[in-house]
């Protein structure tokens, strides 16, 4: 099996040591990427820096090819340059809400590819393993505005508090509100051709709203979005990774099938509210991860009741909605998220209500989420 395979190459790469930095590859971030066929071969990307000796490349070829069931072993080096990017220089990560209302303007990219080239069918590509990310999860919705960012930012921060290490990518092409729910708001800085992901409560980030200005309207589809997806999981220094949340766009649009083509999920986490119409939209999403074969981890409804000031629970928007996908779906409800004004407040001002409130009801629900994930 594919999954076994690249367990077990990634294994054996462990083992293999930098003789310079006297560090395996794999903690070394050396390696780019890896991809395992499932006739057993398998293809490593490694990155080489200056003074680094040039039979490393040996030493992972060697290193991988006696793993059980590798037919195939091909590296290909890549080179690290070098090149710093002046483009640091913007407002520090985690600077007051005056100073990155004062940041200059975000400049993209050099990497944001041209909207230009019409989209044309593409074969699916082989999903390609990320060793060094951990778990990646895709958290998912059927409709906008059910909570998913928010679920997302809190479930990342409260695994982050329990000390895991945890990265945050953002692919809503349509509303990337990360940085602005993690009070990030400067574009990274860019040193030896890799992205330097930004930090906030412990949680690495990486956002297309660094890229993109506020006002301007999502255009990239299909390829460009798959591009740019897969430049977020090879050309960002994650560092090693337990877990990273992929918070998608929703929907079942071209950014959920390319994240699904790029890369080994390890599931997909739908968010819905309780009502109907938003279950039925998500159960749609939901098909879409079942037809590529990415398991579904469990459902969690947020906004699930109000609670009033005599302690007793008004359900808003409707109930039980939740635990019906759940049901339909044959997974685990993961948690009910009561609907709390702070909730938002924090997601305005950057800060998670993990953080901001951690005794408050809505706050424990979201930590519980995570821990069910973190099994
Ligand atoms: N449990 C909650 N209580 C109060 N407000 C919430 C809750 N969950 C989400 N919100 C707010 O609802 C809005 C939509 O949430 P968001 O996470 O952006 O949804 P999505 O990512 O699905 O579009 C945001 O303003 C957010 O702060
Ligand atoms: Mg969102």
């Amino acid at each position: 099996m594919a999954e076994t395979l690249t367990a077990r190459v990634e294994n054996a790469l462990i083992k293999v040591i930098n003789r310079r930095t006297g560090i395996d590859v794999v903690h070394g971030e050396q390696i780019v990427d890896v991809a395992t066929s499932t006739e057993g071969r398998v293809r490593i990307t490694l990155e080489l820096s200056a003074g680094d000796d040039p039979t490393l490349a040996r030493d992972v070829r060697q290193g991988v090819e006696g793993v059980e069931g590798v037919t195939d072993v091909r590296v290909e080096v890549k080179r690290a340059s070098g090149v710093a990017d002046a483009r640091s220089a913007g407002v520090p990560i985690g600077a007051p809400a005056a100073a990155i209302a004062a940041a200059p303007r975000r400049v993209p990219l050099p990497m944001m590819p041209e909207p230009a080239a019409a989209p044309k069918p593409t074969p699916a590509p082989t999903p390609v393993a990320f060793p060094a990310l951990g778990k990646i999860i895709a958290i998912s919705s059927g409709k906008g505005g059910v909570g998913k960012s928010t679920v997302t930012v809190n479930i990342a921060t409260a695994l982050a508090k329990a000390g895991k290490h945890v990265g945050l990518l953002d692919a809503d092409i349509y509303g990337p509100d990360i940085p602005r729910m993690m009070g990030v708001m400067v574009a990274p800085p860019v040193e030896n051709e890799k992205i330097v992901p930004p930090e906030a409560h412990g949680v690495k980030l990486m956002s297309l709203g660094f890229m993109i200005e506020r006002d301007q309207p999502a255009i990239w589809r299909g390829p460009i979005v798959m591009k740019i997806i897969n430049q977020f999981l090879r050309d960002v220094k994650w560092g090693r990774l337990d877990y990273l949340f992929v918070d998608m766009p929703p929907g079942t649009g071209d950014a959920q099938l390319s994240l699904v083509q790029a890369a080994h999920l390890a599931g997909a986490v739908i968010v819905t509210t309780p009502q109907e119409v938003a279950v039925g939209d998500a159960l749609r999403g939901a098909k879409m991860f079942e037809r590529v074969g990415v398991p579904i981890l469990g459902v969690v409804e947020n906004m699930s009741w109000y609670e009033m000031p005599d302690g007793s629970k008004l359900p808003i928007f409707g109930s039980g909605g939740g635990a019906r996908l759940a049901l339909e779906l044959g997974v685990p409800l993961l948690g009910e998220i009561p609907l709390y004004q702070p909730v938002r407040e924090g997601g305005d001002s950057g800060t998670p209500i993990v953080i901001g409130a951690p005794d408050s009801p809505a706050a424990r629900a979201m930590a519980a989420v995570a821990e069910t994930l973190d099994r």
